[in-house]
């Protein structure tokens, strides 16, 4: 009998195991620590002059140090996909440098679709690496914000819809890129999960939904990864804006989690010098020279935290005591990254860089389809029929923040090329999307791909192109031009622009055999998907694009990626019903009042519990071999301290393969509605042909609980529980029930 209200806190404590997310444990990070009475002793030799400019910005990416007392100065930079070129002083255009042209690693969507914390890890180690050796303090990301919309024009450089899986990878990648002594920055902190009208949103959210999907990754970054700064977000929560919002950044961030590192603005995320000097942000950055034209000339004087700011310390209108905290936590970030001698020293584009990418690329390639076993395609195909423009696009110029400059980017075309030299590897466009890029601000990467051809004309030749083709593959999808997979703004619909459709109907019509390689970084709508044998999730891919696709299509490497996503049918099937829920209302001060009133039920939260059929459920990914699972088994079938299932899983095809075991915990009843099952664990196991291995899954009391806003304690209600095995959120293979 485990149905009851929680009537009382009273009540809550004495039938459930709960414990309070306040503990002393929760308060302790796994931040490095540091000389903290260098610290105190260094705050007490300076002046207030030098402490108010050491917490704003002097350049657009830049802030002093105490030149007097040997303190350097604090670089960022984009982030997370790769090091952002060298923009002016004070402007976002590019310095023209000739010495920044980086590697580029996967989007992180990619990542979270490997499922694999050590590719995080050596993903984080890498770009890490590149961040240090071209003198960087903080690299601006990972960014974790979850993926609420399909149409978040940023989901790309995000980790997909689930907490959990956003938590797992989030910590190996902030542990890399630090132990090169350069901070990472998790951002957007919080509840930034669309661009559009991003500045002028607020979110109207109900404790339990913060707390069980919006927050874990954060906290996971902070308390498991030990963090050295976060980046607030530019929305407002409950009316407060992110970066001057009390409860966020005090009570939670500082609080709850005990992160003693810097919290700092997004760029131009503040209004209010009371608000920032009291609410817990500790550095101002783009505030007055935000966006990509309003770049006003010397403003960081008149930042919040800069003259205003020094103006009422002078006066005791605001305490010194906040001022200290503030510099004691970028010293803190100095000691860590600038001031730590024995740091290494940083390496840039050079070759296992370029394999990390290309491995996690391949590793992160979702298979969706594959019928008639289309691929791998055979070493002897003699004409191989590459269609769409995507095929032969550059992608790191574009995007927003993210937007890289690089050493090169192999195109998918030529990753084909290079991978089948032996067969006739033809292109044909199909469709134009945005041939062009070039703008002021990224002045580097320009390319310009125009075709005069009319649409009929363009599918025509495509159609005629495929006719004698061994093989068709059409690479299509999103780009990061404006309304697609970039920042700004959002997608308006889930639908493939530029009539790819169409495209894809005609050619399919006479080519069912066809093979459909996506580019984007969110979900799109299909509508021919059963019309096509083959369908695989790319990525943006970064240097390597075109070598990691190739090596999926040619078997070198057997697809192992799994949806970090669920791809509905249609973007109506999903969670958001309502304007009041997006894109908001907008109010009479200009504000779009937002309501995530759709609570928990966020991705396969919401398919599942009300029996939706996504075109492509989260988790999901094929194989070239098959993976048979045998009986999972519990350590126990009471919970005590924790519980491991051991499953036997076996490579039942002909060739090497990994297989991402995944945990989901179901909670048989509940005093609250919760979702069908939630990810609670996952493992990736590497099997020859043939093996078996024995995967282990170990999960606490943590795994069977939800938020209680009212007494604000996680709660692990006594009673049934299920631990499903599966290969899918949608195809569970094995169910062991216990009790707590
Ligand atoms: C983005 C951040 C980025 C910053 C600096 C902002 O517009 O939201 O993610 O780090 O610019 O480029």
């Amino acid at each position: 009998m485990k149905k009851y209200l929680i009537v009382t806190l009273f009540i809550t404590t004495m039938l459930a195991a709960s414990w309070t997310t306040k503990s002393s444990s929760e308060k302790t990070t796994h931040a490095k620590a540091v000389d903290e009475k260098w610290i105190e002793n260094t705050i007490s030799q300076m002046t207030l002059e030098e402490k108010v400019a050491m917490i704003h910005a002097q350049s657009k990416f830049s802030s002093p140090g105490v030149p007097r007392l040997g303190i350097p100065e604090v670089w960022c930079d984009d982030g997370p996909h790769g090091v952002r070129p060298e923009t002016l002083w004070d402007a976002w255009a590019s310095a023209n440098w000739a010495n920044d042209s980086c590697t580029a690693f996967p989007a992180l969507t990619c990542l979270a679709a490997t499922w694999d914390r050590e590719l995080a890890a050596l993903y984080g180690k890498s770009v890490g690496e590149e961040a240090r050796y071209r003198g960087k303090t903080v690299l601006l990301g990972p960014g974790v914000n979850i993926l609420r919309t399909p149409l978040n024009g940023r989901n790309f450089e995000y980790m997909g819809e689930d907490p959990y899986l956003a938590s797992q990878m989030v910590v190996p990648y902030v542990q890399g890129v630090q132990s090169n002594g350069v901070s990472a920055c998790v951002k957007h902190f919080a509840l930034n999960n669309q661009e559009h009208k991003r500045h002028e949103t607020n979110v109207s959210i109900d404790d339990r939904t913060l707390y069980e999907i919006y927050l874990p990754a954060f906290k996971a970054a902070v308390v498991d990864g030990g963090v050295w700064s976060v980046m607030g977000a530019y929305n407002l929560i409950g009316g407060e804006w992110c970066c001057e919002n009390a409860h966020l950044l005090k009570d939670i961030l500082k609080g709850e989690w005990g992160f003693d590192g810097v919290l700092m603005t997004d760029w131009g995320a503040v209004k209010s010098t009371e608000k920032c000097a009291s609410n817990g942000l500790d550095l101002e950055y783009g505030t007055h020279t935000n966006g990509l034209d309003a770049n006003v000339k010397n403003a960081y004087d008149s930042y919040c935290l800069a003259r205003p700011y020094l103006e009422k310390l002078r006066t005791g209108e605001l305490p010194e005591s906040d001022l200290n905290d503030k510099v004691r936590r970028i010293l803190r970030l100095e000691l860590r990254t600038n001031m730590d001698r024995m740091r290494p020293f940083g390496r840039f584009t050079c070759p296992d860089h370029y394999a990390v990418a290309r491995r996690i690329g391949a590793e992160g390639i979702v298979l969706l389809k594959n019928d008639n076993c289309r691929l791998p395609i055979k070493a002897d195909a003699k004409k191989i029929v590459v269609l769409g423009e995507n095929a032969i696009k550059p992608f790191t110029p574009g995007g927003g923040s993210s937007s890289l400059k690089v050493q090169h980017e192999v195109s998918i075309f030529d990753g084909i090329k290079a991978a089948f030299p032996n067969a006739e590897v033809v292109f044909e466009r199909g469709y134009v999307g945005q041939p062009k890029h070039g703008s002021k601000t990224y002045n580097y990467g320009q390319y310009d791909l125009s075709d005069s051809r009319t649409p009929d004309r363009l599918t025509a030749d495509a159609v005629a192109a495929v006719a004698d083709a061994d093989y068709v593959i059409f690479v299509g999808g999103l780009n990061k031009s404006r309304y697609q997979d970039t920042e700004g703004d959002d997608r308006k619909s889930m639908d493939l622009p530029y009539g790819q459709d169409a495209v894809i109907e005609a050619i399919a019509a006479v080519r069912p055999d066809m093979i459909y390689v996506n580019v984007s970084g969110n979900p799109v709508g299909m509508p021919w998907a059963d019309k096509v044998d083959a369908i695989l999730q790319d990525w943006y891919l970064g240097s390597e694009a075109g070598n990691s696709l190739a090596d999926v299509l040619s078997g070198a490497v057997c697809p192992s990626g799994k949806l970090p996503f669920t791809i509905p049918v249609a973007l109506e099937d999903g969670p958001i019903k309502s304007r009041e829920q997006y894109p908001g209302i907008k109010d009479d001060d200009g504000i779009w009042q937002e309501s995530y009133s759709e609570g928990v039920f966020v991705g396969y939260r919401w398919f599942q519990s009300k029996g939706v059929k996504p075109r492509f459920p989260f988790g999901y990914g094929l194989s070239y071999t098959t993976f048979e699972y045998g009986q999972a088994r519990a350590s126990s079938k009471k919970m005590g301290s924790s519980i491991t299932i051991s499953v036997p899983v076996k490579n039942t095809g002909s060739v090497a393969g990994a297989e991402v075991v995944q945990l989901y915990i179901h909670d048989a009843e509940a005093s609250v509605e919760r979702p069908e099952q939630e990810l609670k664990g996952f493992e990736k196991v590497w099997l020859a042909p043939g093996e078996c291995k024995t995967v282990k899954i170990t999960f606490d009391r943590s795994a069977l609980s939800f938020f209680d806003a009212a007494s604000h304690n996680w709660i692990a209600e006594k009673g049934e529980f299920e631990a499903r095995i599966g290969s899918s959120s949608d195809d569970i293979r094995s169910t062991v029930r216990f009790t707590l």
